[in-house]
């Protein structure tokens, strides 16, 4: 039996759908039943039938499936694939805030662990932070934790007063605005596709700033044939996939994030056959109010 044949029979004895990441290894993506940007994965987890999601990704994105769908059993391929600026805000932070302004609301970056989702009014993706900010009544917008995406959602909406806090990916914090203008000046007509988590003076040299799924969207309805790209390598998979024609072009140093990296072929069989890594949330109320963040996230995006 070849390992996709085994994974097909698992994944039928478990009524099993397997949702990936763009960032994990490609043969990851390969044998994945969808494939997408957080925001894409959210939403597949929430409208698919499958008793049990095994979940390709960082421990937020399982933990926002079993949020969303309690009733399911969400698997982790590895218990340990964590994302860094999922953690990066304090409690504290979000108080002071909440003491000091009276018409605030607190966005959180669904890159947060649930904790974060339940001490937040509503959660967003690089996908549709800007929509959702947007649409927000309040006047002062707490964006945790990711101060990149933070600052580029504030300049889309110049209308509201923003406090940042000190979070950052950092993967996309490593890539220098130096290291894209030496590839710009060996590709001078390359069109420059970056990710918001990328630090200001990179996203100063872009033609198109998106999500994951936005960035090779933009890249598959193109023109051009030659593309610079601000993010984690593993989007290179679909990239060529959509673009034979097209060269893309990444950072010398090049953007790989561990955590994504850590979900194997081997891994996903061993969960589908002994139903491991299982995501396991105890805290009612906590669970309870980061469901609410995430659900107002779904509603609002919609
Ligand atoms: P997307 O929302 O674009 O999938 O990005 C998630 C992420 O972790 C980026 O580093
Ligand atoms: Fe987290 Fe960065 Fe990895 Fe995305 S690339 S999952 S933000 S560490």
């Amino acid at each position: 039996m070849t390992i996709q044949e085994e994974i097909r029979k698992l994944k039928a004895e478990r009524d099993a759908v397997i949702l990936a990441h763009y960032y994990v290894r490609p043969e990851v993506q390969d044998i994945a039943d969808y494939i997408g940007d957080s925001y894409f994965l959210s939403r597949k987890a929430v409208d698919l039938p499958h008793r049990t999601i095994v979940f390709c990704g960082v421990s937020f994105m399982g933990e926002s499936a079993k949020l969303l769908n309690p009733e399911k059993t969400v698997l982790m391929p590895d218990a340990q694939a964590d994302c860094p600026m999922a953690h990066m805000v304090t409690k504290e932070t979000v108080e002071r805030a909440r003491a000091q302004y009276e018409d605030l609301a607190v966005v959180c970056y669904i890159n947060s662990t649930a904790e974060i989702k339940s001490w937040s009014d509503v959660s967003v993706t690089s996908a549709n932070a800007v929509r959702i900010v947007s649409s927000l009544p309040n006047k002062n917008i707490l964006f945790i934790p990711d101060r990149n995406l933070a600052h580029f959602v504030a300049e889309k909406v110049p209308g509201k007063h923003f406090i940042y806090n000190e979070g950052f990916c950092p993967i996309h914090e490593h890539m220098k605005a130096e290291e894209i203008r030496e590839l710009k000046a060996q590709h001078p007509s390359a069109k420059v596709l970056v990710h918001p988590e990328c630090s200001p003076g990179v996203l100063a040299l872009a033609d198109y700033v998106g999500s994951t799924s936005g960035i090779i969207e933009y890249a598959k309805n193109s023109a051009d044939t030659m593309f610079i790209i601000g993010t984690e390598s593993g989007v290179c998979h679909a990239l060529r996939q959509a673009r034979k024609d097209a060269a893309f072009f990444f950072p010398a140093t090049e953007p790989v994030c561990d955590g994504m990296k850590r979900i194997t072929l081997d891994k996903i069989i061993a969960v589908l056959r002994n139903g491991g890594n299982e995501v396991e949330l105890d805290d009612r109320q906590t669970c309870a109010a980061a469901k609410e963040t995430l659900t107002r996230m779904l509603t609002l995006a919609q």
